[in-house]
């Protein structure tokens, strides 16, 4: 199969429209990615013909729900990799899948003074529930330094491992820079020392091949949105060992066997830990995402957005002061930069007169901004859609910025 970029672009309806009366140039995938049609044909199909609630009922439209929300997690399972589809849990997305492993299995396990080890590149949603896991337990956050390129040292990483270290926690892919995150080296160093390791793949499932039992990972989450799939659905992927001994995140109807006021007895795996009505149109959507996925060349798909990065980084050299944040050796891509002194929501802002829609700000990673001294950048990060004429026509906006700026 050779990659055809019109004829993926031809499957996203949303490429078609303008926006501000010219064509729309999307390179904010990082903070979600546009859906293909087949996305969007599931979620409608399965509200024009099966919806319903699953698990609970004998009825027809019960059970189509049921085979098609189950079917969406062997869907995931096989993207991820999993050894069975009980390993996956469905979550709103990458943020609750950590909170639920810091409050369902970090939680009962750690003491005062043990420690959660992160690096410096995490998104918010990858720091806040480990210092409120901290507060609660009085335990102590970690931090792996990071490099002026945005890559983590193994050594600075190596030694924060220790005795009392209860868990890794990392971002396979950093959100605000593309550093492609050496996690399989990370995760046998961490298990040298007795630490399981949940790995953050919000940022990596769309753009790199994963295979949690290649990455030998303890728990691994990612989110349907930024992997051409609906919003407010997400998994997590744990060991199926883990997940039995973990204790339930929520409590509710569906992850119960049994009810009354003197004892409660638990579902098993996955269920346990999907209480309530979930998101079953959603996880229809995502398993088309998954299909959609790996219906295509993942190999060239990850070399066309490896030479768009390329391109836009040799492009973005012409434009006069910008400098690249995160100049790792390994990125997705993901290309974040400041232009000058102009503030980042400036340029965000006239390059969407421009028909360019880009991210600006701190992208929930402030740390990360902080340690290149910026309050903020203007990130572009592409997609399987993306063209060379979508970098020409966001270097062409950053003229225009310049221009309005009088640099
Ligand atoms: N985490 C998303 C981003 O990086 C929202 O933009």
């Amino acid at each position: 199969m050779s990659f055809d970029v019109s004829r993926i672009r031809a499957e996203f309806p949303i490429l078609a429209r303008e926006v501000r009366g010219v064509p729309l140039v999307y390179l904010d995938n990082a903070a979600s990615s546009q859906k293909p049609r087949a996305v969007i044909d599931a979620v409608s199909h399965y509200y024009e013909h099966s919806n319903a609630n699953i698990h609970r009922a004998v009825h027809a439209l019960s059970e189509e729900a049921t085979g098609l929300y189950e079917g969406a997690r062997t869907k995931v399972a096989d993207l991820l990799g999993a050894a069975s589809a009980q390993e996956v849990v469905f979550v709103r997305g990458t943020t609750e899948a950590i909170n639920l492993v810091a409050q369902a299995f970090v939680r009962p396990r750690i003491a005062e003074g043990d420690e959660i080890l992160v690096s410096h590149l995490e998104h918010h949603s990858n720091i806040v529930p480990w210092q409120m896991l901290c507060e609660q337990t009085g335990a102590v956050l970690r931090v792996a330094p990071i490099d002026d390129r945005g890559e983590i040292p193994l050594e600075g990483y190596a030694k924060l491992l220790g005795p009392r270290t209860r868990l890794v926690a990392l971002g396979h892919v950093s959100n605000a820079l593309g550093t492609i995150v050496p996690v399989q080296e990370m995760v046998r160093l961490a298990h040298d020392h007795g630490a399981p390791v949940l790995l953050d793949g919000a940022q990596a499932v769309p753009h790199l091949r994963v295979d949690v039992q290649d990455l030998d990972c303890d728990f691994y989450a990612f989110s349907g949105h930024k992997v051409y799939g609906p919003t407010g659905i997400g998994a997590l992927w744990g060991r199926a060992e883990l997940l039995d001994e973990m204790e339930p995140y929520q409590g509710g109807g569906e992850m119960i066997l049994s009810v009354s006021f003197d004892k409660t007895v638990y579902n098993k795996v996955p269920y346990k830990f999907e209480a309530g009505t979930p998101n079953i149109a959603g996880a229809v959507g995502l398993g088309a995402a998954a299909d959609w996925l790996r219906a295509h060349d993942f190999g060239a798909l990850m070399r066309h957005e490896d030479d768009l990065l390329d391109y836009a980084t040799q492009r973005a050299a012409e434009v006069p002061g910008l400098r690249v944040i995160g100049t790792a050796r390994r990125k997705t891509g993901v290309l974040s930069f400041v232009l000058g002194d102009i503030h980042a929501h400036d340029v965000g802002t006239i390059v969407d007169r421009e028909g360019v829609a880009v991210r600006t700000g701190h992208h929930c990673a402030q740390p990360v901004m902080d340690h290149f001294g910026v309050p903020a950048t203007t990130r572009a990060s592409f997609a399987a859609y993306n063209t060379r004429q979508d970098v020409d026509q966001l270097i062409a906006a950053l003229h225009k910025v310049l221009e309005i700026f009088g640099e």
